[in-house]
């Protein structure tokens, strides 16, 4: 139980170091949460710093969630010498991460919405299902040039997959249902603001001179 806590806490640090905040305080001075969206995540860095800022997010945002599990599970792992209980520890360590970016300690808790720091959480923990999440995602993204409507669509669909997966490789399925199902509900939730929009057809798309807020 101690390791569990402890990997959702290492995750949770680990998540806190918002990229979108550092990117846009170290290279331009600025704060992106007061920039476009108000979001600090990939796609509002990309909106308004362009195309280099949003991979130095993206890159580190992802980096931070791979490195939570992973060091979580490899840890766990090794110290109780049981690999199922690494898995459940990265699962942790992974809301963790998650939370750490909406809400992180060393940002005032106001982060983003949790996309990239779940796609690298879900890179170390279960590639297949991210390379399904990626395809769809950019299926997406690409056709209708709105991020949040891909986001929103793949954070519902990865505790689906997940479950598959889980019950394909005989993974306890409460365990993964409960946690997938958590880190989902934390990311449809950030993009509460964005649904609405989507709703009224009000949504940002990409190539469009019009902001939304
Ligand atoms: O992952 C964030 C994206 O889905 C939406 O970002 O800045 O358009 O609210 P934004």
């Amino acid at each position: 139980i101690l390791m569990m806590a402890v990997s959702v806490v290492i995750g949770y640090l680990l998540g806190s170091i918002n990229f979108g905040v550092v990117v846009s305080k170290g290279l331009y001075h600025e704060d992106v949460r007061t920039k476009g969206s108000g979001n600090a995540g990939t796609t509002n860095i990309l909106r308004t710093y362009g195309k280099k800022a949003a991979a130095l997010t993206l890159a580190g945002d992802m980096a931070k969630g791979a490195v939570a599990v992973w060091l979580c599970h490899w840890g766990v792992a090794a110290l109780t010498g049981a690999d199922v209980n690494g898995v459940y520890a990265g699962y942790l360590a992974a809301i963790g991460a998650v939370c750490g970016h909406l809400w992180p300690i060393w940002f005032g808790f106001k982060g983003g919405k949790g996309i990239a720091v779940a796609a690298g959480a879900i890179l170390a923990s279960e590639p297949v299902v991210l390379l399904a999440l990626l395809i769809v995602f950019f299926a997406i993204a690409l056709t209708t040039r709105i991020v949040s409507l891909a986001s929103v669509t793949v954070a519902v669909l990865y505790p689906i997959l997940t479950l598959f997966w889980s019950w394909y490789t005989q993974r306890s399925l409460l365990f993964t249902g409960v946690c997938t199902v958590l880190m989902a509900v934390l990311v449809v939730w950030m993009h509460r603001a964005n649904i609405q929009r989507l709703l009224n057809g009000t949504e940002y798309r990409f190539g469009e001179k019009k902001k939304d807020e």
